[in-house]
């Protein structure tokens, strides 16, 4: 059975797996959840919304965030980073001609289990660059609910000397996608379920 452990250590364990839709019969399951590449549309862009804070740390591990208040670390009054299910996505970053690329910046924020955003400090957001085969992983918490949206991630990715692309990524089987008003199926992961929480694949295309 793949858990969320299994299938990150198992997506880094195939780094020669290109181009990815030609190898979709072969690949292990978790690697088939990809937009087909070849006939590649740079991915769609969509509004930040009102709760980005630029300067955020170098940080591809996000459970540390909310573990921390769990264990009686939250500062009096703090009503941020309420826990939820572990999630693990990752995917690559590729050009629309499916080449992947390194060093791409990877920005990921979201609110927490309670659908509270930290506004002050950097709870639950962070960046990373995409390693030497193009890709990149989070691990994090579902986000939870606010009004007026349905679940979501925002995201932006960069390629070196490429154009900004911002971005939101959503999740399937959510009541919420139907009434919400930027929700694209374009930008669904394909979560799966597994003992250790949720894992998801993908890759961005940028311009
Ligand atoms: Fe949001």
């Amino acid at each position: 059975m793949t858990t969320r452990r299994s299938f990150l250590s198992g997506f880094l364990a195939f780094p020669a797996l290109f181009p990815i839709a030609a190898r979709a019969e072969d690949a292990p399951p978790q690697l088939t959840l990809t937009p087909a590449c070849g006939d590649a549309e740079p991915t769609i862009a969509q509004t930040e919304g009102p709760y980005f804070t630029p300067g955020s740390p170098l940080k591809r591990d996000f459970r540390a965030d909310v573990e921390a208040v769990q264990g009686g670390g939250a500062s009096a009054g703090s009503t941020l980073a309420i826990a939820g299910t572990p999630i693990t996505i990752a995917g690559y970053v590729l050009t629309a001609d499916c080449q992947p690329v390194p060093g791409a910046l990877i920005e990921l924020w979201h609110c927490d289990g309670g659908g509270a955003y930290d506004n002050e400090g950097f709870r639950l957001r962070g960046h990373q660059f995409s390693d030497d085969q193009g890709r990149w992983w989070f691990e994090t918490i579902v986000p939870g609910l606010y009004t007026g949206r349905t679940r979501h991630f925002h995201v932006k990715v960069q390629r070196p000397g490429g154009p900004l692309l911002t971005t939101q990524l959503y999740f399937p089987g959510e009541p919420g996608n139907e009434r919400d008003r930027i929700f694209d199926a374009a930008l669904l992961l394909d979560i799966k379920e597994a003992p250790d929480g949720g894992y998801s694949r993908y890759d961005f295309v940028v311009r």
